[in-house]
């Protein structure tokens, strides 16, 4: 299968390059802005690709929603086939993309938009062909993963732990997406496209790690606990679907207290598989780009379709989740929350909740700041 890429950057070069080693595979264009075609494979235009009858198959890596969308919309109706490692594109065109690609009758897979090398999404597609999948989610951002670990075992505070994350490259200089948990929501919205055919896109409960403090970690520490930020999603007994990230308090001998530094641990539960686990880098050149050409020789193997055409647009319905929350807040606010259990220690409250929704926790939160108090909550998992 000939193969053209657009875009020449971190995933773009590695995707190039392993294309140039690739049996099967073969590298046709590559499409860079105007003025930095400075090799006869590279091109500026959009339209020489799609024009091009030796291209089988595009792979996107510019990253954002524009013009990724309609470029690759340009290529699905020019007949190719397209994969995607751009998760903020497939969040907000999936369901579109999928149905032209059936139109089409070619390819559309994007394994790489949610946890990098690790497989998730093209086993997820598999396992959801055949058994009812109960949840998904995990550790799906290394960069606060590479943070919480960090500040965890090694004592630092958030700051410098975000400082070193930027410096090994985990991290972008504006580092929002990551620590406010909008990267690994996107991620979560694509495994429930894939596992429900249902692609949430509002009514989120979205919590990141800018509140936790070195003390809040040594604190959860001298319990024996280990925070991670969990993204999860799945179907409510009322049939709606739930999908939300935040802070996560588990057991130290839980499997996701022992995903360190940068890796991903995706996670999907099938009603007749039980639990399966997926730990590996989410990102990175090399690791990024596998998942590329993995996707690439899936469709070369004639397997087309990780989002189905039918996928639909839902709400998000996280008021039937309860959870236990530990939360950490100013003293004289702490009525404001159904402590179970709680400890004064000065001008602070520490405590834990009595189960109570998703929703109420993340809302009650978000009315405290908004009087101008300072927050830290964690969902216990038990
Ligand atoms: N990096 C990772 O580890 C990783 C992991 C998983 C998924 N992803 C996803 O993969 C995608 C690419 O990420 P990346 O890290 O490779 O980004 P990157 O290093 O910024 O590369 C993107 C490349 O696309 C080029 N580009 C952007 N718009 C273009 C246009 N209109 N025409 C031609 N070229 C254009 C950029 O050119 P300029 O430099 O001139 O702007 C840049 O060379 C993103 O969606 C990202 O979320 C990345």
């Amino acid at each position: 299968m000939r193969v053209s890429v657009l875009g020449y950057g971190t995933v773009g070069v590695g995707v190039c390059e392993m294309l140039e080693k690739a049996e099967g595979l073969e590298l046709r264009k590559v499409l860079v802005r105007p003025g930095k075609a400075d090799k006869p494979f590279k091109v500026t235009s959009i339209e020489e690709i799609c024009a091009d009858p030796e291209t089988d198959a595009v792979v996107e890596v510019m990253g954002g929603v524009e013009p990724a969308f309609s470029f690759v919309s340009a290529a699905l109706r020019a007949g190719k086939h397209a994969v995607t490692s751009n998760k903020a594109l497939v969040a907000a065109h999936g369901p579109e993309l999928a149905r032209l690609a059936a139109e089409k009758g070619v390819g559309f897979l994007f394994s790489a938009a949610c946890g990098g090398a690790v497989p998730f999404l093209h086993n997820l597609a598999l396992a959801a062909e055949s058994d009812r999948i109960v949840s998904v989610g995990g550790i799906l951002n290394g960069t606060t993963n590479f943070m919480l670990d960090a500040m965890q075992r090694r004592g630092m505070d958030y700051a410098d732990a975000l400082k070193e994350a930027q410096s090994l490259g985990y991290a972008e200089a504006d580092p929002t997406a990551d620590v406010s948990g909008l990267d690994a929501l996107r991620k979560i919205m694509l495994g429930c496209a894939v596992a429900y055919d249902k692609l949430p896109c509002e009514g989120f409960s979205l919590e990141g790690i800018e509140s936790v403090t070195a003390d809040d970690v040594q604190h959860f520490r001298a319990k024996g606990l280990v925070l991670r930020l969990l993204v999860s999603g799945g179907l409510n007994e009322r049939g709606t679907l739930y999908a939300f990230v935040q802070p996560c308090l588990l057991p130290a001998s839980s499997p996701e207290a022992s995903v360190l530094k940068n890796f991903n641990m995706a996670k999907y539960r099938g009603e007749n598989a039980g639990d399966i686990l997926f730990i590996g880098q989410g990102a990175g050149r090399y690791p990024t780009a596998s998942a590329v050409l993995r996707d690439l020789s899936d469709i070369a193997h004639g397997r087309r379709e990780m989002m189905k055409s039918s996928c639909v647009r839902v709400a998000a319905d996280n008021s039937a989740v309860e959870k236990r929350y530990y939360v950490r807040l100013d003293a004289a606010l702490s009525d404001c929350l159904p402590f179970a259990e709680k400890e004064i220690d000065g001008a602070l409250a520490r405590g834990v909740t009595k189960a109570i929704p998703v929703t109420e926790m993340h809302a009650k939160a978000k009315m405290l700041r908004e009087r101008g108090a300072a927050v830290f909550f964690a969902a216990m998992e038990e």
